[in-house]
């Protein structure tokens, strides 16, 4: 009798497994003492980091700071170190945040990326006018070099990675149309027009000739013109020696992302290490968009089967990471945003991107992830 019941108690609780889309694991609070650190669990492979704001580390006794300095061995700031919030005028810059930041990084050991010295978006209206009229090549690119030098110089050996330049080929996988290509243009008459990505380069290198330099963009892993795109402008930069050292692939993926594609397109950017042996790709802002691009939202249901998609397009990517780190030419992953209940995807309706959930619970797929790792 007693077996009876025990056998209708266990289908049951398959039952609602099945229904509800949830596993038997204890699923922990990633700041949970006994929680596992996806830190430390692939730190044979890569470092493992996560995009944050001054007020998730401005307490240390928070469970969101203790999430960082459980989980995370790397870290940027999703918006406070961009140029509207470190230079917002001409003479004048606004360290404080960043400063704390980078501090708070090197006193945890925590490697601290630098994002970003030169965008189209987020960047302030200043460095494109003199007067009012548009200005100069010349006074954009000495612009370039001040705003470069001084944010480099200051963070010397504290910083060990800056994303330069961001986002600067366009979704027709073209050099992006920006004020920063159009008034400076081909400047130095060789027949391209990358010499603002060139300037910004050759002057952090010069402020920091230790620190790692990114070329950052979006959509390289999905779509094949733009790596090859990015691939022949990195080609073409470094064959002029300006001073990359790496592409960063965004990662803003949508849930089931094409395994095999986002391999090749991994390929075409590890072709430049035939130039340079010590190129190196990082990943600087992994998450896993639950609604489609550009498509009608309806909240989005987390049903069983959306939730092995889920799980398996993550446990993809870090696989994929793990080969390109047994390569030698990956060793970092970062994701954009802590936890779901932060993230930038959350436009009007609920998203959930990323690995911990919007309470810091971990979720299945974090875990489905570090099974990766023997
Ligand atoms: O700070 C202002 C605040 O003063 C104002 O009241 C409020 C009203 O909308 O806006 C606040 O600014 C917002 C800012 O984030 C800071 O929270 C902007 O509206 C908002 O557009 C901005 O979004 C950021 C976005 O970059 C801007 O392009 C996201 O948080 C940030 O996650 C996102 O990050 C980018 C990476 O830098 C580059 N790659 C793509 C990635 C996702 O878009």
């Amino acid at each position: 009798m007693k077996k009876i019941y025990l056998r209708i108690i266990s289908a049951a609780l398959a039952a609602a497994v099945l229904l509800t889309g949830c596993s038997s694991r204890d699923l922990q609070y990633a700041y949970d003492d006994d929680a596992p650190s996806i830190a430390e669990t692939f730190k044979d492979y890569f470092r493992v980091g996560a995009a944050v704001n001054s007020w998730d580390i401005a307490d240390p006794n928070s469970n969101q700071c203790k999430t960082i300095l459980k989980q995370y061995n790397t870290l940027v700031m999703e918006n406070e170190s961009k140029p509207e919030n470190l230079h917002p005028e001409e003479d004048r810059y606004y360290f404080d945040t960043f400063d704390k930041f980078v501090d708070f990084c090197n006193e945890n050991d925590i490697v601290a990326r630098g994002h970003t010295l030169i965008w189209h978006s987020q960047v302030p209206g200043w460095f494109f006018k003199d007067g009012n009229e548009d200005a100069s090549a010349e006074l954009l690119l000495q612009r370039i070099r001040d705003h470069v030098t001084t944010i480099v110089s200051r963070y010397k050996g504290k910083v060990s990675t800056w994303d330069v330049v961001n986002e600067v080929i366009g979704d027709d996988s073209q050099l992006r149309f920006s004020d920063w290509s159009r008034i400076v243009g081909d400047y130095d008459g060789d027949g391209d027009k990358y010499d603002f990505i060139e300037e910004a380069f050759r002057a952090a290198h010069e402020a920091d000739p230790d620190a790692r330099l990114i070329i950052n963009d979006y959509s390289l892993e999905s779509s094949s013109s733009k790596a090859i795109r990015m691939y022949n402008a990195v080609k073409q930069m470094l064959s002029e020696g300006v001073p990359i050292d790496g592409v960063g692939f965004q990662m803003h993926i949508g849930n089931g992302i094409d395994y095999e594609a986002m391999k090749e397109n991994f390929k075409i950017i590890s072709r430049l290490r035939e130039i340079d042996p010590d190129f190196i790709i990082e990943v600087t802002e992994l998450d896993v968009n639950c609604y489609g691009w550009g498509e009608e939202k309806k909240d989005v249901e987390l049903t069983k089967d959306f939730l092995e998609q889920f799980s398996k397009t993550y446990t993809d990517v870090f696989k994929l990471m793990m080969e390109l780190s047994d390569e030698g030419i990956l060793d970092s992953v970062v994701m954009w945003g802590l936890h779901d209940g932060v993230s930038w995807l959350n436009d009007g309706h609920q998203n959930y991107p990323m690995l911990i959930d919007k309470d810091l619970k971990l979720k299945e797929a974090y875990y489905d992830v570090l099974e990766l790792v023997e």
